[in-house]
């Protein structure tokens, strides 16, 4: 084969492939970016620098800056394998019903009117991310055609995504107030009141994603206030239950707040941080209604959809969970672990804040101190 008998098969051969690559299924499939918080993540497990800290992932980490198995979690996972009935079998489609149920009392409280009245549906979800996704995906269905999400300016990177890719169309309402390093209360309030009646607002139940500043009980009832009057829908996002302040009651006071003012809300709860449980994708989906009959349709929705999704929930975090919500000695231990987890980034924070006062940095800095949480706007620009 001569040289230019070489060169004119390559080409015929690069030309055959091309043509097979234009003929791709995947042809208009653009490439998409990295997602930046899990990027940051796997560069920084590779970068040998021993001095290295990750700021971006949302996960406790100790002293040594290692992950933390709660004890509490430790105590559960033993007594499940002991348990000479522990099987592999499927959940039913909403879950394990006694977590489901636990999970609605730890949100609205053991004595909540709500759960008396029968009136609340729930679903076991793939951690916090699963039970937004079911109930935006719900909402899609079943919400008036048209409706848009409103979602806080900024907020947790997953909201508009998750939204979107149902097909609702998502907007912005101010939160973060650069001048106060705090709420902007003004314009939040300002923008419930010119969104169109019946929206859906994505609400930060505590600990809010990505700022640490949560409204006051007084702004709460303003922003509730302003909700009931134009109709709007609650859906309540709440990864931090315990984990912000330490205190189940408090860090679940907004989510009360609505329902006691008569609100049907949806209400997502992530058992990752407050278990520990990141990587075993276990939370709950929670919805208030108006009676035990609107609760019982939605309940078989959550169902169905389900059904179509997942098939049926994964076992293993649940079942932790599962003991402990159900177990008064083992939830006791478990706030005990809350209180060690929150205890230790206030005290952070504290610090971080002394420090600062104490090297005389210039500006204030106080918003360290009262912004509450894992994440922090420190008002720092980046360089
Ligand atoms: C505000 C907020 N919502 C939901 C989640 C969902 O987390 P997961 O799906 O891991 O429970 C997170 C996690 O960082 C979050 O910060």
């Amino acid at each position: 084969m001569t040289p230019s008998d070489r060169l004119n098969l390559l080409t015929s051969h690069l030309s055959a492939t091309s043509h097979k690559m234009s003929d791709s299924f995947f042809e208009q499939v653009p490439l998409a970016p990295p997602d930046v918080i899990f990027h940051l993540t796997a560069t920084y497990k590779a970068d040998t620098f021993p001095q290295k800290v990750n700021l971006g992932v949302g996960a406790y980490r100790t002293d040594k800056g290692k992950p933390w198995t709660l004890p509490v979690v430790k105590k559960a996972d033993e007594i499940l394998h002991n348990d000479p009935n522990l099987d592999h079998e499927y959940l039913p489609i909403k879950g394990i019903p006694t977590f489901t149920a636990a999970s609605a009392k730890l949100m609205l409280g053991a004595d909540s009117v709500a759960i008396k009245e029968r009136r609340v549906a729930g679903a076991q979800s793939i951690s916090g991310t699963g039970a937004i996704h079911l109930g935006a995906l719900f909402l899609s269905k079943y919400y008036p055609k048209g409706a848009v999400a409103f979602v806080s300016n900024p907020t947790w990177a997953n909201h508009k995504a998750i939204f979107n890719n149902v097909g609702i169309e998502v907007a912005d309402y101010p939160y973060w107030n650069p001048a106060t390093r705090g709420l902007d209360i003004d314009g939040f309030l300002g923008a419930l009141n010119a969104a169109p009646n019946g929206s859906i607002i994505v609400l930060h139940a505590c600990a809010h994603n990505p700022t640490g500043v949560d409204p006051s009980h007084e702004q709460w009832t303003a922003i509730a206030d302003v909700m009931q009057a134009k109709k709007h829908f609650p859906f309540f996002d709440c990864a931090y239950q315990g984990f912000a302040s330490g205190d189940l009651a408090a860090d679940s006071w907004s989510v009360r707040h609505f329902v006691d003012r008569g609100f049907e809300i949806f209400v997502g709860q992530s058992y990752a941080k407050n278990f520990g449980l990141y990587g075993e994708r276990c939370g709950c989906l929670t919805a208030v209604t108006r009676d035990t009959v609107t609760a019982k349709r939605v309940d078989s929705q959550f169902e169905k959809l389900q059904r179509s999704e997942i098939s049926n929930p994964p076992a293993y975090g649940a079942r932790l969970v599962n003991i402990v919500l159900n177990d008064p000695v083992l939830f006791a231990e478990w706030e005990s672990d809350l209180r060690t987890m929150s205890g230790r980034i206030i005290d952070m924070r504290d610090k971080l804040y002394k420090k600062l006062i104490e090297l005389d940095t210039p500006g204030q800095w106080n918003h360290i101190v009262d912004q509450i949480g894992m994440f922090s706007f420190t008002g720092l620009k980046g360089r």
